[in-house]
């Protein structure tokens, strides 16, 4: 090639890139700031037969828009097709619950879609396929994939909790007058849903613990909820779910599983656990993870808050009932 020193490009690929995460998503991938600026990228989108449509005019944004990185765009309806030779699978479709819908139909809808994606990965994708789960709910997705995919290794998978995280740093920030930047080892731990537990109990804002600048009935009464609901608040003021944002974040997570975490900080990633702080073996459950070299380690040992225990034990619980539920509908072979 004219460039011998270029990286092989890296394979993306996208699901449910006619939505609207997709349209945030696409952008930032094929601009550079998932991978970085000097890996090119060829996006695979995996869409549903009458979304190909729709997608098309996404895709010739993505080719007006003359990002250098971005090195072929195709698009299927096809599982097989799409996540062939994929290093990246981004599994941001889901099926959203519709009018008079029980939740039991979302799990089962779900659960047929999230399946049959994770056995296409098993068999098609690169040995070194990392799977990051962003359509909802989002850990539950990533634990029925994974079990319909048992030749990857566990900590191949991972569900999106890093939105999560940045709305815990937004919240923190605000308070404190301090900037994003200056807050470290902020921590969301549990389910991406309302009972997930954000903790900044070992959060330190330039240098200084937070428990030292906010109140106690501030964390209980108003971060921790406002953190926790802000998915709903953002549907009603807007009418639709978060998609900026949850781009951005899906962008961040993959950047740091990749890229690394900086050697004072952490970050929060729903990933298989082992057993970690008492979280249930094989549950997908958000921990504070470091990450180098392409892999994310548990950042172990830390003291748990009373209430932070208590409060994760609950998003556990939930999290092990969407499992029973899941395994009953016969979604978990
Ligand atoms: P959307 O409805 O705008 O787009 C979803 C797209 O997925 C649609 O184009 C649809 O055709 C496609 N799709 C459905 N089934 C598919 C399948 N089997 N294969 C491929 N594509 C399929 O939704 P959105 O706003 O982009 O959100 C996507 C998902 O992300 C939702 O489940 C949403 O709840 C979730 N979400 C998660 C977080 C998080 O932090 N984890 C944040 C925001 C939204
Ligand atoms: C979010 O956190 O913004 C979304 O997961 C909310 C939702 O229910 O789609």
């Amino acid at each position: 090639g004219m460039d011998d020193s270029a990286p092989r490009p890296a394979t993306v690929t996208v699901t449910g890139g006619a939505g609207q995460i997709g349209y945030q998503l696409l952008f930032r991938i094929a601009a550079g700031d998932m991978l970085g600026s000097d890996q090119p990228v060829r996006l695979r989108i995996l869409e549903t037969e009458q979304a190909l449509p729709a997608l098309e005019g996404v895709v010739m944004e993505l080719h007006d828009a003359a990002f250098p990185l971005l090195t072929s765009v195709e698009t299927t309806a096809d599982a097989a097709v799409a996540f062939e030779g994929a290093d990246h699978a981004l599994l941001v479709g889901a099926r959203p619950r519709g009018k008079g819908m029980e939740r039991g139909d979302l799990l089962a809808a779900n659960g047929a879609i999230f399946a049959a994606q994770g056995r296409a990965i098993q068999e098609r994708a690169s040995a070194g396929i990392r799977i990051t789960v962003t359509g909802n709910p989002a850990n539950t997705n990533a634990l029925i994939a994974a079990a319909a995919a048992p030749d990857i290794p566990r900590e191949r998978f991972s569900a999106l909790t890093r939105l999560d995280h940045n709305r815990a740093l937004a919240q923190l920030a605000a308070k404190t007058g301090a900037a994003v930047g200056d807050i470290r080892r902020m921590i969301v731990w549990g389910n991406h849903s309302a009972t997930q537990v954000p903790d900044l109990t070992h959060a330190v804002v330039n240098g200084r613990p937070a428990i030292e600048l906010v109140e106690r009935e501030w964390v209980t009464g108003t971060f921790v909820p406002t953190v926790a609901n802000r998915g709903a608040a953002i549907i009603e003021a807007r009418g639709a779910s978060s998609a900026a944002s949850a781009a951005s974040a899906t962008i961040d997570h993959v950047r740091s599983w990749m890229l690394g975490t900086p050697a004072d900080d952490w970050t929060s990633m729903s990933v298989v656990s082992r057993g970690e702080y008492g979280v249930p073996e094989g549950l997908v459950s958000s921990f504070p993870v470091t990450c180098a070299g392409g892999a994310w380690s548990i950042v172990e040992g830390l003291a748990m808050d009373a209430d932070v225990r208590a409060q994760l034990d609950a998003s556990v619980a939930e999290l092990a009932a969407e499992r029973d539920a899941v395994r009953a509908l016969g979604s978990m072979g």
